[in-house]
Parts: structure tokens; C-alpha cells; sequence
């Protein structure tokens, strides 16, 4: 069947977003709030977000920085193996999820967890799992770039049997290793980006370098970006839409030392549609990836947002807000036309 040409989408949902804070927040909010009907807002702010307070305080800081946007921000805390249960019971109705770093695997994850000693981790995930608090992980370890993930695995494999009833979500996989383990535990979900599911590290690093396609996990090979495009134009009921929209300053990323993270939330659904039509997937799933499977994996239920998309060229913008996006200056197929509440 043909794809139509005009296209409307339901309620996207991002489920691993960084909206960072102060100007840069202003500078990138609208670019998730307009289009999206929420976010997991990721907690790697300097310092990280691990009080109630904190949490309380930054919320306020989205919801005056997207203005009158329809658009919930679902607030996580950093993940501390120190969290007791009276705490998580004190924070529960503020957060909707807790986000554990490896010590500084990535960019602000330098208070993170060392080691998985599932004896040192018990006490804060038995409570999480009794208090019904989803457990987001980045998982990669300190070894070679190109394995972190694949030897992540064992490591979750190990903390979804020692916590049966704990949600664990595998954030933004970017291997076939991590995807085959979605199917050997009934509490493993994960999220994929946008950028992992185009490109591979040849798009990075295989011509000229390409600094805004630079970030962790590092893209990997074709048969891996194969098997993340099966389970998501499957729409494989545990895998959600996540963008990882990490957006830095163009001279952070333009420059010796590289920071890591891609910029894509302005143009994450119109890159899905494209890429959903390339596939000739059947448009439902895309609703799926984009917001039916995280509902009912997080049992949230986000405000209503439409989303009209038509497919004539869009050339994406050099910069927002000096924030360079993927594939600034090229054109991508579709453009949204029309964005309305309900
Ligand atoms: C993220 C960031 O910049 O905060 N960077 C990235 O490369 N994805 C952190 C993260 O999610 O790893
Ligand atoms: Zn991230």
C-alpha cells in the first residue's frame, strides 16, 4: 500500500531526554515541547538531580522554561545506592523513574554507581521494585568502546534475575546483543534513538569525523543497527521511543575533546516517519514506538497532542539556538505542518 502524504501522529512521547537547565534549557525546551506530549527528563545536571528538592525545583524550571506548551515532563532522579526506602517512599509521586549511570561513562555520570555488586545495589532496588519505581539504566562498562554494551548485557541479566519484578529499561541500545536480551527476561525494555536507527560508526568516524553524530553509546555496525530496526518498525511491545537528545554548545562539540551527545529533538519525528516509510512499516507501529508502547510500559497517560506531518523537504536549521542538530543543513523528507492539543 502506498505511504499517504500526509501523516498524523498521536501524543509522541521521548522517553530519554536531555533538557539540561539554565540558558541552555530556554535555549532547547520548545524544540521537545512543542512537538512532544512528554519526556523522561534525564537527571545529569551539574550537580545531579538526587533530592527532592531538587527534583521539585528543576521541574519548575521546565515548566516555566516550555511556557504554554501542553507537554509533562516525567521527572528521574540519580540513581544513589544509598536511596532507602522511606526516602523513595518521600520522592514517589515526584518522580517516574530512577536513572543509574556507571561511574563516568558519560557526560556529568562521575557520581555514578562502581561496580554491580547486586548485595550493594539490594536495599535501594528491592524498594524501587516494591514501590512500583522503574530503574533506567545506561549500560555500558569501561572496557574497549566498541564492547561496553555487548558486555553490559551480563550485568543486566544479572539485575532483572536478582530483581524479577523491578522494571529495568536498557536505555538507547545500539546493539543486536542488547535486543536479544529484550526476549530472555519479562522485566528488560529499552529504549532506541533516532541517530541509532541511521546511522552506524562508519557515519561517525569512517570519512571525516563528524562531531555532531559523536556519542555514547558510540553507533556500531550495520548488523547491529539491523537488529534495532527490526524490533522498532516491529514495534516490539517493550521497546519505546527515546530520543537521548543531549544537546552541548557548538563549541563544545566543534572542538578538541569532543562532548558526547546528538542533538535531534526537533527533528526526531519527522526522521521516524521517513524512516518508518523507507521500510514501508506499517504506519500503526510507528504510533506504537512512539507513544502506545511507553503508556503502557510506564502506565503513564500523557496529554493529548496531534501531529501533522506532510511529506515535502525540510532543511534543517545550521543551528538552534547555537545548538547544532543531526544533519544540520541537509534535507530530510518530511516537514510537520500542524500541531494542535487533544
Ligand atoms: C548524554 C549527555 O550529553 O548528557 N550524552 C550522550 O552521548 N548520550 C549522556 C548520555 O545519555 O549518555
Ligand atoms: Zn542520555
Amino acid at each position: 500500500m502506498p505511504y499517504p502524504t500526509r501523516i498524523t501522529l498521536n501524543t509522541p512521547l521521548d522517553m530519554h531526554l536531555h533538557l539540561r537547565d539554565g540558558e541552555m534549557l530556554h535555549n532547547i525546551a520548545q524544540a521537545s515541547a512543542h512537538t512532544f506530549s512528554g519526556a523522561i527528563i534525564m537527571p545529569n545536571l551539574v550537580p545531579p538531580v538526587t533530592t527532592k528538592e531538587e527534583v521539585v525545583a528543576y521541574r519548575a524550571r521546565i515548566e516555566e522554561a516550555i511556557g504554554d506548551e501542553t507537554f509533562t515532563p516525567y521527572m528521574t532522579l540519580f540513581f544513589k545506592p544509598s536511596y532507602d526506602r522511606a526516602f523513595l517512599e518521600s520522592i514517589k509521586e515526584e518522580i517516574t523513574a530512577i536513572k543509574l549511570y556507571p561511574a563516568g561513562i558519560t557526560t556529568n555520570s562521575e557520581g555514578g554507581v562502581s561496580g554491580f555488586d547486586v548485595e550493594d545495589l539490594r536495599e535501594t532496588l528491592e524498594a524501587m521494585s516494591d514501590l512500583d519505581i522503574p530503574l533506567c539504566v545506561h549500560g555500558e562498562t569501561n572496557g574497549f568502546v566498541m564492547d561496553r554494551e555487548a558486555e553490559f548485557v551480563s550485568i543486566y541479566e544479572r539485575l532483572a534475575a536478582a530483581f524479577p519484578r523491578l522494571k529495568i529499561i536498557m536505555e538507547h541500545i545500539t546493539t543486536k546483543e542488547s535486543v536479544a536480551a529484550l526476549d530472555r527476561f519479562e522485566n528488560l525494555y529499552a529504549t532506541i534513538t533516532v541517530h541509532h536507527l541511521f546511522i552506524t560508526l562508519d557515519d561517525v568516524a569512517g570519512g571525516m569525523l563528524q562531531p555532531h553524530l559523536f556519542c555514547k553509546p558510540i553507533a556500531k555496525r550495520p548488523e547491529d543497527r539491523e537488529a534495532l530496526l527490526k524490533v522498532a518498525l516491529a514495534a516490539h511491545p517493550k521497546v519505546m521511543f527515546g530520543s537521548d537528545s543531549a544537546p552541548h554548545p557548538r563549541e563544545a562539540k566543534e572542538s578538541c575533546g569532543c562532548a558526547a551527545g546528538v542533538f535531534t529533538a526537533p527533528i526526531a519525528l519527522q526522521l521516524l516517519t521517513e524512516l518508518f516509510e523507507t521500510h514501508n512499516a506499517p504506519l500503526e507501529n510507528l504510533q506504537k514506538f512512539i507513544s502506545g508502547n511507553a503508556q503502557n510500559i510506564y502506565g503513564i497517560m500523557p496529554p493529548a497532542k496531534t501531529v501533522i506531518l506532510e511529506k515535502h523537504p525540510f532543511t534543517v536549521p545550521e543551528s538552534y539556538n547555537g545548538v547544532v542538530p543531526m544533519y544540520a543543513g541537509e534535507e530530510i523528507k518530511y516537514t510537520i505542518t500542524e500541531v494542535s492539543d487533544g
